[in-house]
């Protein structure tokens, strides 16, 4: 990457992209490895928490491994009176697909002696057969996962071929089909750890005389900055007070590629806030001018995006732009559909990834695909990135972890640098990703001429704007915390809205439902009355979004058509709005905008309402039940 603000061009992976979320942590060095491994738990948990599990070489050459079912949590009471004394171990966090989340499919895996253990985030597809030439080689399993047939391969191989563990888990990852991140360890080796990745994501943080290993840099941050993202289908061995050395599974010798890491401690604590979630909301004015930096001028009211810079003849020339994305981001992706046609006059359709996929899509090579993702891991979008390579079209990047596997396939694109996102309801990544699109649009737009140069000014200028607004907008914070205690009683909502303001009312309600767990339904207002007005009675809250903007009479109509069916309006109305006020129970202004920007304002109140709502309920809001960060699997 030579561009700081662009995604470059990156290799093609092909692999199959089912995979387990999960975390996985490591040290070696001349500390005390459990508290760093327990921490790095702690901070991958948004990865996934139905199980830990932690493997340490004592002083005495023995190999502990603890695992408990639910958080790290229970984790570390379960370890309470042990012997967790090392300076090297592994650590885990897993949410399952496969296999019970139970304490013993939990990771780290022993093989059979006992003399080593795995932890492991991805599958391994042709575990079945692998297993059975193991059973026949005399091995027997404990858990269901497949991770405890690859440790016991590494073992087997280890141990036929009397060869040493790096070489093992070599010869043992070519007989793997599958993806994995994988750490094993050694009793009769402590002064050394291997690690391999195909696929799931690996990252070795490098120390004074110390080596870190994380699914992500989070773990490691507060150690070092200085960070090797190990590339697919290579195995690093990290040996004690020795030089990192890394290799392919096909045996080419590689240079680390040492890099400074881009992100603070700051940003992983809760700085003061109860949850995550409430923190991210409220960084929004400064996420949101971060991810504008450098891009938006605005002395010379100018956007400059280097990634379409740089492919501008690929947007030019499209005949459509296909946007394929999941969740949060999907919605994303529909209000950049809104602005790319308004302004590019551009076709744009918005694909779920998971159903892009799975159809015979019809791809040409001239179209852009714009792909969006907060992690940059989502299975399906990833899978649908491929696909649309596959058949020649041109892949854009919309993504906030930087190094992560779907900027790392696409041609090009645009990072959201909201910094790490931990609640898992995406909030800053939404309104950053909303504003690249935006930028996206405004640029093409002016480069075909379909945008005049004034209209292009204004909207520059207001979108300067934004993070000023967005800090009056949650000014309302408290206003929405007393809304909340009123509708906590509710079992469904209703959210409206219209134009650029229907994929908010999705997000509002995606917001709502997997924080509070109170069902949700976003509908386009004027829909209301083709079937879901039915639902409407005095029970029913009704979040309508109806700022002043083309669509406005339209909306005060579709309020009119639920009071009088007795449902209970909450209204996001713009600043000096009196008609639509007048008619709510309830209503937050939002500063007046230009109608594309209206999404990062209206957004806003939405969050925090459905952040409110949660804690009033009780919920766990940063990690709510089933859900992780990271979708990993399809
Ligand atoms: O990392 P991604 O943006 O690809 O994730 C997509 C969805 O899994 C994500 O937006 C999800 O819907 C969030 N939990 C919503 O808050």
């Amino acid at each position: 990457m030579n561009k700081k603000d662009d995604i470059c061009i990156y290799f093609f992976i092909n692999f199959e992209f089912k995979k387990i979320m999960c975390g996985i942590v490591g040290y070696i060095g001349k500390r005390e490895a459990y508290p760093i491994l327990i921490k790095g738990l702690h901070r991958l948990e948004y990865r996934g928490y139905d199980s830990a599990g932690v493997a340490l070489i004592n002083g005495k050459q023995q190999l502990n491994v603890y695992k408990a079912k639910g958080k790290v949590a229970d984790l570390e009471h379960a370890v309470e009176s042990k012997d967790i004394s090392g300076t090297i171990g592994i650590a885990h966090t897993r949410w399952a697909t496969h296999g019970e989340p139970n304490q013993v499919n939990a990771h780290p895996h022993y093989s059979e002696s006992e003399e080593l253990a795995i932890i492991h985030n991805g599958i391994i597809e042709n575990y079945a057969v692998l297993k059975q030439g193991l059973i026949e080689n005399g091995y027997s399993f404990k858990s269901e996962t497949d991770t405890e047939v690859l440790v016991q391969l590494i073992e087997h191989i280890k141990k036929t071929d009397k060869t040493d563990l790096q070489t093992a888990v070599q010869l043992a990852l070519n007989q793997v089909v599958g993806a994995y991140a994988i750490v094993v360890l050694d009793q009769n080796n402590p002064d050394k750890m291997v690690a391999a990745r195909k696929g799931s994501p690996l990252v070795i943080g490098i120390g004074e005389n110390e080596y870190f290993l994380a699914s992500d840099a989070t773990p490691i941050v507060e150690f070092t900055d200085k960070v090797v993202y190990v590339g697919d289908e290579e195995i690093v061995h990290l040996r004690r007070n020795k030089e990192l050395s890394i290799k392919t599974i096909g045996n080419v010798v590689k240079t680390p590629e040492i890099k400074k890491l881009e992100m603070t401690l700051s940003q992983l604590e809760k700085g003061g806030y109860p949850h995550f979630m409430l923190k991210e909301i409220f960084e929004q004015p400064t996420t949101l001018a971060t991810s504008m930096r450098g891009r938006v001028n605005i002395e010379h009211n100018n956007i400059t995006l280097a990634g379409f810079i740089d492919n501008k003849e690929r947007f030019l020339n499209a005949k459509r732009i296909i946007i394929t994305a999941c969740g949060t981001s999907w919605h994303a992706g529909l209000i950049g559909m809104h602005a790319i046609e308004e302004f590019a006059r551009i076709p744009v359709v918005v694909e779920y990834s998971s159903e892009f996929r799975y159809r015979s899509p019809v791809i040409n090579s001239d179209d852009v695909v714009i792909a969006i993702s907060q992690s940059g891991e989502t299975a399906d979008t990833l899978a649908a990135v491929e696909l649309a390579k596959s058949h020649g079209a041109f892949i854009y990047g919309v993504c906030n972890v930087v190094g992560a596997s779907i900027p790392r396939a696409a041609h090009s694109g645009s990072y959201t640098h909201v910094g790490p996102e931990i609640g898992v309801a995406s909030t800053k990544a939404f309104t950053a990703q909303v504003a690249v699109l935006t930028m996206l649009a405004l640029m093409i737009g002016r480069e075909k001429g379909t945008l005049s140069q004034e209209r292009y000014l204004q909207i520059v200028a207001e979108l300067g704007k934004i993070p000023e607004k967005i800090k009056e907008t949650l000014k309302q914070d408290d206003l929405l915390a007393e809304f909340a205690k009123t509708f906590t009683y509710a079992q469904n909502f209703i959210y409206l809205g219209r134009g650029y303001n229907y994929p908010i009312a999705m997000e509002g309600a995606l917001k709502l439902k997997e924080i509070s767990y109170i069902h949700a339904e976003g509908y386009p207002a004027a829909e209301m009355k083709h079937g879901p007005i039915a639902l409407i009675n005095e029970e029913m809250p009704v979040v309508v979004i109806a700022p002043h903007c083309g669509t406005y009479d339209k909306v005060v109509s579709n309020i009119q058509e639920i009071k009088a069916r007795k449902g209970r309006i909450i209204s996001i109305v713009t600043e000096g709005d009196t008609i639509v006020r007048d008619m709510s129970d309830y209503s937050i202004s939002i500063p007046a905008t230009e109608e594309c920007l209206v999404p990062l304002l209206a957004a806003i109140p939405l969050q925090l309402l459905a952040y409110h709502i949660a804690v009033v309920k009780g919920r766990n809001v940063d990690q709510p039940r089933n859900l992780a960060k990271s979708v990993t699997v399809e």
